[in-house]
Order: C-alpha cells, then structure tokens, then sequence
C-alpha cells in the first residue's frame, strides 16, 4: 500500500521521467491514494467528533446518560409474553411483536441509512442514545424469560444488508450467515428447566421478509443434535421440511438461546431495500463467567465510552464487516483509551474487561 511518503521517495522535485512516455492510468494509482489517504483521515476524524454526528442525524441524542428509570419499558400484550415464555422453552426461540414503535423503528433506519451513507458501516449508529434506549425497554417480555434485574451486555451490533448481488458481497455479513449456533460450549447458559440465562435477540427497523435475508431457525425440539451433538451446524436433510423461516415486521421481537441452529438467508434482487437489524445479547442476573461487560443503567455512558464500545466490537467482530483499515486502527485506539482513563462506567469484575 502506497503512504504519502513513499509517494515522494525517490523522485527529486524535477524529475518527471516516471511520467515519459507511460500512458495517463499508470498515474492514476498515485492520485488515487493521495485521495483515499485524505478520505481516511476525514473519515477518522469525523468518528471522533461528537458534533459531526449529531449535525447528520439531528433527531437523535447523545448523552451523558441515555438510560435511566425515566425508560417506560414497551408494552407487551399478555398473550405475546406467554408465547415468548413457552415457545423459547419448548422449541429455544421465539417471534413476537410487534413491540418497538414504528415511529421509533423508522427513526433508527433513516439514522443507519445516513451512517452508511457516511462511509461509516452500520454499527457506528450505536454513538446515539436511541439505539441503547430500545434495549432498555424490553423488561415486560425478557424478564418472565431471564429473571429480573437481568442485563444489557455490550454485545451488540447493527447489521446492514444489502439486497443480493454476487459481485458486491465483500463479507459474510453481505452474504447473510450460514447455519450457526451463537454460544461457546465451555460454559452451559440454559437453567435445568431450559430456560435460558443468555438470550440472543434480534429486532429489525425494516419490515423483513424472505426476499430480505430473514432469519431462519431449525426449533431446538426438532434438532437431531440438539442437545447432545451441538458442534454440529448442518441441518440433516430429514430436517428440511422443519425449518422455519421468519419474516417479521419492523420492531417484532426474535430471541433465541445460545444453542439454537440458526441463519440469515441471503438478500434478493427483489428486496424492496437493505434488511437492517440489531442484534444484542442479554445475560441473567446470575449468570457467572460469560465474560460479557454488561451496561449499567444508572451510570454514565458517554460519547467516548460508545466509541470504545464500537471499537471493541469491530476487534472481536473483525470477520464480521469489512471496515475501513484506518477506522479499524481509530476504534482500537479508543478502546486503548477507555482502558486508560478508566471511566468507570460499566460493572466491571475480574473476567469482564474490553479485549
Ligand atoms: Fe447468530
């Protein structure tokens, strides 16, 4: 890769007979660079400024302290609770909803469209208060499922996906996700009557159907390896006719356990638009050892702190998307410095510290 200075190395200022006699496009490599060496530097520097985030989507907030008691969780009817308390029990998963406004789901898409827009890939919309809030209020469904006084861990990211198109799939992110399971086995986070003390959920701002990479689960029940062989992801082929797919509309509520196979399809050329999504782990009071950093709803959580947030997901989520390198490096630095003036803001033990 070329740098400014070897740009110039070499080359006294006269000495123009690199240019002689070589067409114009063997020129244009070094234009080029000197183009991107300045669109990384204004893109680094724009990561860092809190007023050219809050100058492109002036809808959202950025706080000091974006959660706090003044969150009235989201209402949730009755029937909804039972379904999502029985069905990730029975089968490891559930689709409920829908619970998050439409009003708030569309605010959250124009504001991933603008970051994208931006150059910036979508998890960079964690900066805004709004993101965190929605977290915040989903208690009157997660908590019958982990317990009260559960917790919002830091695992969390924004995906972007576009419809299909095989020359543009630069990432497995593009591509949607193949067959997986979420959890590591070392430690078991389902309770001895199945409920689970980690919980994986996953919420669309964009109305999601089969042309827009849905999600796709094998029900944990109808799972030969469930539990028994769980390092195995294929679906077995007698398994075909009980997959399900799950189209859900903007701000319906999906959760699964650490263990159940899922997978997003990949995006059509007749999606109507990007699937945009969060996903967002959340963990049991008394859960020990998963080595998530929880947030904590009555501490601060400031710019800088969301910053090292990002930068810690784009470390542990490196495969995940592709980011621009001189970003990449940004974010690790603001982790570095999260590190460094300890803000104190997360509920932090011996085996939960930003990698
Ligand atoms: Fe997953």
């Amino acid at each position: 890769m070329l740098s400014a200075d070897s740009l110039s190395r070499g080359r006294s200022a006269g000495d123009r007979s690199h240019l002689t006699n070589k067409p114009d496009r063997l020129f244009e490599p070094d234009t080029l660079d000197m183009n991107q060496l300045s669109e990384r530097n204004a893109i680094v520097k724009r990561a860092g400024d809190i007023k050219f985030w809050r100058s492109i989507c002036p809808q959202l907030s950025i706080s000091e302290s974006p959660l706090g008691s003044h969150m009235k969780p989201y209402a949730v009817s009755p029937s909804d609770v039972k379904k999502a308390t029985q069905q990730v029990l029975e089968e490891g998963y559930f689709q409920v909803g829908p619970i998050v406004p439409r009003q708030e789901t569309r605010l959250l898409t124009d504001a991933v469209r603008t970051v994208v827009d931006h150059g910036f890939p979508a998890p960079f919309v964690l900066v805004y208060d709004q993101v965190w809030q929605i977290l915040s209020r989903l208690e009157n469904l997660l908590s019958p499922i982990l317990g009260a006084f559960y917790c919002v861990t830091l695992d969390v990211w924004i995906y972007y996906i576009r419809g299909f198109r095989e020359d543009s799939a630069d990432s497995k992110e593009d591509s949607g996700w193949s067959p997986h399971r979420d959890g590591k086995l070392v430690i078991s986070t389902l309770r001895g009557d199945g409920r689970p003390q980690l919980l994986d959920v996953w919420i669309p701002f964009t109305d999601t159907t089969v042309e827009h990479s849905c999600m796709y689960v094998l029900p944990t029940h109808l799972d030969p390896n469930y539990p028994d062989n769980l390092r195995e992801w294929s679906v077995p082929r007698k398994s075909l006719q009980d997959i399900r797919a799950l189209p859900a509309e903007a701000g319906a509520i999906l959760g699964w356990n650490e263990y159940a196979l899922h997978w997003g399809s990949r995006g059509t050329r007749w999606a109507d638009g990007p699937r945009i999504s969060l996903a967002a782990r959340f963990q049991s009071r008394d859960l020990d050892g998963s080595g998530f950093l929880t947030l904590d709803a009555n501490s601060s959580f400031n710019f800088q702190a969301r910053l090292a947030t990002i930068g810690t997901l784009f470390n542990r989520y490196s495969r995940r998307k592709k980011c621009p390198e001189a970003l990449v490096n940004f974010c690790r630095g603001q982790v570095l410095l999260y590190e460094a003036v300890k803000l104190g803001i997360f509920k932090e033990n011996a085996s939960e510290r930003i990698p």
